[in-house]
């Protein structure tokens, strides 16, 4: 079994860049389960499923083939023998992952690929419920959130950088919606473990949650 650090929490809290950073620190793999689940709303778009028939989509995602590698230590999404990595990023596969993500046969068949991963190797590994369900017995939990107008402001900065034309108003109901959806559905809501230490980041930067949860992971290794 290797050591486990699980970071869930909600969209846009910083997970991901976070994640990565605590991962290349600690000399540990950094797993995206969220691309996991991008890559079969990706695969159930281009089979035209709409989302709408939570049927179509129990029936469709079990031809996903998704599986994960790594390039100069990043990883990379495979659907069948596709890379399909830079495809996942767009609002329209993120809508789609909101929505197919709460189907239950969906996560059932990301569940083994993700616990296969952290039993082999040293993870950091950030979702929504990675310490509740995917990995109970992670040795520290983490629930990284902000508050929804910080993490509004944060999207919004991304994607002007990025060039693209956004209205900060959508963007924040589009991410209170988010929150919604995945802190309700009846599979695998997003909550906090028992166990896990809320780091709240509306008012920290990049570094300052990096250090404070290998901070907390040094503590917990060292008891
Ligand atoms: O973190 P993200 O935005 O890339 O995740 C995409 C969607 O997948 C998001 O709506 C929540 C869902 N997800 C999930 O349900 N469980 C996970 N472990 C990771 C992501």
């Amino acid at each position: 079994m290797g050591c486990n650090i699980a970071i869930d929490g909600p969209a846009g809290a910083g997970k991901s860049t976070i994640a990565r950073k605590v991962a290349k620190e600690l000399s540990f793999i950094y797993v995206d389960t969220g691309a996991m689940y991008r890559a079969m709303a990706y695969y159930l778009l281009k089979n035209h499923v709409t989302g709408e028939d939570s049927k179509e989509i129990e029936e469709k995602c079990q031809g996903a083939e998704i599986s994960i590698c790594y390039e100069n230590g990043e990883q990379q999404v495979l659907l069948g023998e596709e890379n399909v990595t830079s495809y996942l990023r767009t609002e329209e596969v993120g809508k789609m992952a909101s929505v197919s993500s709460a189907n239950g046969k969906v996560r059932e068949k990301l569940l083994s690929l993700q616990r296969n991963l952290a039993a082999q190797n040293n993870v950091v590994m950030d979702g929504r419920d990675i310490g509740t369900t995917i990995l109970p017995n992670a040795d520290v939990k983490i629930y990284l959130t902000a508050s929804a107008d910080t993490r509004a402001q944060r999207r919004y900065q991304e994607l002007t950088q990025k060039g693209e034309s956004c209205d900060l108003e959508e963007i924040k109901r589009d991410i209170i919606a988010r929150d919604e959806r995945d802190m309700n559905r009846e599979v695998s809501p997003l909550k906090q473990a028992e166990d896990a230490v809320l780091v709240d980041s509306s008012c920290m930067g990049i570094e300052e949650v990096t250090e404070e949860i290998i901070r907390i992971y040094r503590e917990k290794v060292r008891s």
